[in-house]
Order: C-alpha cells, then sequence, then structure tokens
C-alpha cells in the first residue's frame, strides 16, 4: 500500500493541467467518488489495526496535496483571468481605437480656417439640385455640353428631371437669393459627375466655393484674396499666377496657379516641369447670375471662385491616386493621425 500511495503522490505532482476542463478531470481522477484517493480509503479497512492510524493519516496527506493542486488551478485558469479582465475599471483605455479625421476634412477645416480669419461665412446646399440652381441661373446655355447626360447624373423626379450637382456653385444662387449684400461666404461640399473612375478622375469630389458681393468689389480683390489664401495654405513663400479662361458664370474668369511647392518652381514631374500647378477657377460674378439671382447688376459686383478639395489635399499630402480617398483603408487613413 506504501507503494501505492507514493505512486499516486507522483502522480499528482507530474499532472499536466492547462485549462478549466483539465481541471474538473483532475478532480474526477484524483477526489471523485470512484477516483484513487477514495480508493486508498477502502483499501484502509483491510490494514491491519495498528497500522490503520499511520496509513490513514499518509492518505489525508495525500488528498490535501490533490485540493491544493486543483484549487490553485481553479483560480489561475484563463476563464477565470478573462473575468477578473472584464471587471478591472481601472485599466487604461486602449489607444489603439483612436480614429483620426478624414484628410478631406483636414483639408476642408483649413480652407475653412483660412477664409473665415477674413470674415467669410460658410454656407452649404443640397446635392440633389435642379436644373435653375445647378445650370440655367448660372447662366448656361441650353445646348452647353456640361448639362449632357455624360457628365450630369440626371434623376427622373415624375415630370420633372433634377440633378446631382456637377459643382458647388449652385450654392452662389441659392445664397443670393435669399440675401442682399454684402455677401462673403465659402460653401463646401460634395459634388457629381458621371465619369468613369480611375486614378484622376471619380464620380463624385469635393469642392469649395467662394463668393464676395458688395459694392465696388475689383478683380484685384479678387487676385489680393487669392494670394493670401495661397500663402496660408501652401506656406508664404507661395506666388500665384492668373490665366485667361472661360466660365460661362462669370466675366471676365481666370484659371490660377500656384508656384510648385514641391520642387520650389525648380520643375520636377508634379508640375510637369512647368513651376506651376493649378488649383482653382475663378472671376467676376457674371451681371446675368447676379440679376437671375435677386441682385441689382447695376448697384453690385462681386467675385466667385471653385477649387477642388482633392487637388489641394493631393498637393499638401502629395496623394496621387483620387480613388483612395473613399476606400476606407485603415493604413492609408492612419497616416493622417498626427496632422490632427
Ligand atoms: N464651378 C467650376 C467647376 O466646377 C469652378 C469654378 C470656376 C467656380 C470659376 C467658380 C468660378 O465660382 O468663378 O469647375
Amino acid at each position: 500500500m506504501i507503494n501505492q500511495i507514493q505512486n499516486i503522490e507522483k502522480e499528482i505532482s507530474n499532472y499536466h493541467i492547462n485549462d478549466s476542463a483539465d481541471v474538473e478531470k483532475f478532480r474526477i481522477y484524483f477526489l471523485g467518488s470512484k477516483g484513487l484517493i477514495k480508493g486508498l480509503y477502502n483499501l484502509l479497512r483491510e490494514v491491519p489495526n495498528e497500522q490503520k492510524k499511520e496509513f490513514g493519516q499518509r492518505i489525508n496527506q495525500l488528498r490535501a496535496l490533490a485540493e491544493v493542486k486543483l484549487s490553485t488551478y481553479k483560480s489561475s485558469s484563463p476563464q477565470d483571468a478573462q473575468i477578473v479582465n472584464e471587471e478591472d475599471l481601472s485599466r487604461p483605455v486602449g489607444e489603439d481605437n483612436l480614429g483620426s479625421h478624414h484628410p478631406l476634412t483636414i483639408i476642408k477645416r483649413g480652407i475653412i480656417d483660412i477664409f473665415n480669419n477674413i470674415g467669410f461665412s460658410v454656407s452649404e446646399g443640397p446635392e440633389i439640385e435642379d436644373d435653375w440652381h445647378n445650370f440655367s441661373a448660372l447662366n448656361f446655355p441650353p445646348e452647353h455640353p456640361a448639362r449632357d447626360m455624360q457628365d450630369t447624373f440626371f434623376i427622373q423626379k415624375g415630370d420633372e428631371e433634377i440633378a446631382l450637382r456637377t459643382h458647388t456653385s449652385s450654392v452662389q444662387v441659392r445664397i443670393m437669393e435669399k440675401n442682399q449684400p454684402p455677401i462673403r461666404t465659402i460653401s463646401p461640399g460634395r459634388v457629381y459627375r458621371n465619369e468613369a473612375i480611375s486614378a484622376r478622375a471619380h464620380c463624385f469630389f469635393h469642392q469649395v466655393e467662394g463668393l464676395y458681393i458688395d459694392e465696388g468689389v475689383s478683380f484685384a480683390d479678387l487676385k489680393q484674396t487669392l494670394l493670401y489664401f495661397a500663402k496660408e495654405m501652401f506656406g508664404e513663400k507661395a506666388e500665384i499666377r492668373l490665366r485667361p479662361s472661360y466660365f460661362p458664370f462669370t466675366e471676365p474668369s481666370a484659371e490660377v496657379d500656384v508656384s510648385c511647392t514641391i520642387c520650389g518652381s525648380k520643375g520636377c514631374n508634379v508640375c510637369k516641369y512647368t513651376g506651376w500647378l493649378e488649383i482653382l477657377g475663378c472671376g467676376m460674378v457674371d451681371p446675368n447670375v447676379l440679376d437671375a439671382s435677386g441682385i441689382d447688376s447695376k448697384k453690385y459686383s462681386g467675385f466667385a471662385f471653385g477649387m477642388g478639395i482633392e487637388r489641394i489635399a493631393q498637393l499638401k499630402f502629395k496623394v496621387n491616386d483620387l480613388r483612395i480617398y473613399s476606400e476606407n483603408d485603415t493604413r492609408f487613413l492612419n497616416q493622417f493621425k498626427s496632422a490632427l
């Protein structure tokens, strides 16, 4: 019998307990009603009386050994550990879960801040527009190609044809219809065009429209405002140049380039070795547009401009593929955490 006790002692010590299922197996095997230790107690009946005390004590020790091992593993099993973790309210918050602003949001807010500082308010308009606000009031002739199905997403609503706005210039009209000068506002928002999606074009993107209407507003005011913007956005060394252009809603019109901040105007593949990068369209609001929107064109004049947020983001962050802005790829988005 002494041999049996010693063997079971070794077995208890060497028994590997990995999980809660093992804990239960251990209990049944050694301490259960048909377990090894119970078997030893049964054998005790056959032991001569004078040896019963000694053997009884050895079996009690063995049972204590098994019980201690059992209770140690019970309180440290992974399941129990998890319960402790869930209840530990003093644990520090995992920083990994913090998100970041989208790069387009960062640029949009930057543009808003710059214009807020010189007295421009922020206004918004609907993304689903009618022909009047998106085209007619902006002096687009009926046969203008931008109205074509190939550029514009049209939606049939009963007899009426409505459109997804193709530019934020539609907000200009809505603002002028509801307010009299002085008007000084910028309108950020999403716009839609029926384009095949590629690295350089997308069926939706974002613009910021600017509008300033008052008595005696001149082209010089426009130029100076845009120079201020370029320096705030791209740095004190930034220069701008204006190239004559055409938009139905402005006269005269211009496209604006900013000096290439990447190569310091020396010429690189981003500015295509010209030293200049195109950033926006602008001009003096056409008197037809003022009149169509309820503003007296004999008394007031004004300027307007429109820029793509993706374009500014592309120049600031050197991201060349437009598609990545709407793919929700956290490997891309996480890189903007430090830009908060
Ligand atoms: N709406 C034009 C576009 O989407 C951008 C634009 C050009 C806006 C000239 C203006 C402007 O306000 O004056 O390409």
